[in-house]
């Protein structure tokens, strides 16, 4: 498939969208995006589609013959996504996976956000320059590939993916290998239960977690002793308060530890972007949503 050039949708574009997934009771796209819609001075439409996990196509298409403009995809859904787009960004290809369709009148766009929106998020608000930097990606399922090209992008220079399964952490690795990137960058795959044998120079080690588990076996995904090197932790994942991840990089001591709800708002505003063509502020609706998150856990 040829990569298309990732397009710019006209300013004036309002109408109906919605995020389909399952479970998607809990998604949070619809306040994010129609916080977007109210500071960008548009109207429009953003819903909950829960679809059966061999619905996806049908679900898709009544949307679409409704007049649906666009749709974020989450789980389990976003490779059924990319094998519905007609044309991909070229980090869509990459990721292997869309989060994000676009229904024009010349078809169906794939692109995916994930990976932009973390690094937004790292190098934006958490302060990590991401050039030159040694980066632990917990993780080769659906996540990590997601945000790897990104990372490579932004200048990570020695990318490491651990994971339970170190197979899978190969295959991950081996994508990379046709990248255009620079000759001094490495991609390398190893397993978590190496991760305490690591030889680190800390004050250049980032870990992110790209796993939806706290736990490997009992004991924490990475070795505190590891994690207290590291100069920055990030955990994709959010929840009300701390999630496990986050809890034990703060106790094992590294100075800066982020969860993914930043990332969660950044992929968002990238998606409508894409939809309408203007880049909205995150940080006033990152604010509310963090605040009505804690909000809720105590309710
Ligand atoms: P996602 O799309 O959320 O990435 P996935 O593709 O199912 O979901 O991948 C889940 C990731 O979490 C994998 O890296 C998985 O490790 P394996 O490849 O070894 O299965 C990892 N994972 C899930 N549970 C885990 C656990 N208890 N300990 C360590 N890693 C775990």
């Amino acid at each position: 498939m040829k990569p298309v050039k990732e397009s710019i949708a006209a300013a004036t574009s309002v109408g109906r969208f919605a995020v389909i997934g399952n479970p998607i009771a809990h998604s949070r796209s619809p306040e994010i995006h129609q916080a977007f819609a109210r500071q960008t001075g548009r109207s429009l439409t953003y819903e909950r589609l829960l679809a059966d996990p061999d619905a996806f196509e049908a679900t898709v298409r009544r949307f679409r013959d409704e007049g649906g403009i666009g749709l974020n995809v989450t789980m389990p859904f976003k490779e059924d996504a990319f094998r519905y787009a007609d044309r991909h960004t070229s980090r869509a290809l990459a990721a292997g996976a869309v989060n994000t369709l676009h229904f024009t009148a010349t078809g169906v766009l794939g692109d995916n956000t994930d990976g932009a929106g973390l690094v937004r998020d790292l190098d934006g608000r958490c302060g990590a320059s991401l050039a030159g930097v040694r980066l632990i990606l917990i993780g080769a399922g659906g996540a990590a590939r997601g945000v790897m090209q990104a990372l490579l992008n932004a200048g990570v220079a020695r990318l490491i993916i651990a994971n339970r399964t170190p197979a899978r952490a190969q295959t991950l690795a081996a994508r990379a290998v046709d990248w255009p990137r620079d000759s001094a960058q490495s991609v390398t795959a190893m397993a978590l239960t190496d991760l305490a044998g690591l030889a680190t120079d800390e004050r250049r080690l980032i870990i992110i977690n790209a796993t939806a588990a706290a736990q490997a076996g009992g004991g924490s995904l990475v070795p505190a002793s590891l994690l207290a090197r590291a100069a920055l932790a990030y955990d994709i994942g959010y929840s009300s308060g701390d999630t496990p991840f986050v809890k034990q990089a703060r106790e094992a001591g590294c100075p800066r530890v982020f969860d993914g709800l930043g990332m969660l708002v950044e992929q968002a505003a990238e998606s409508f972007l894409l939809w309408h063509g203007v880049h909205p502020d995150t940080d006033p609706v990152l604010a509310r949503l963090r605040a009505a998150i804690d909000g809720a856990s105590t309710h």
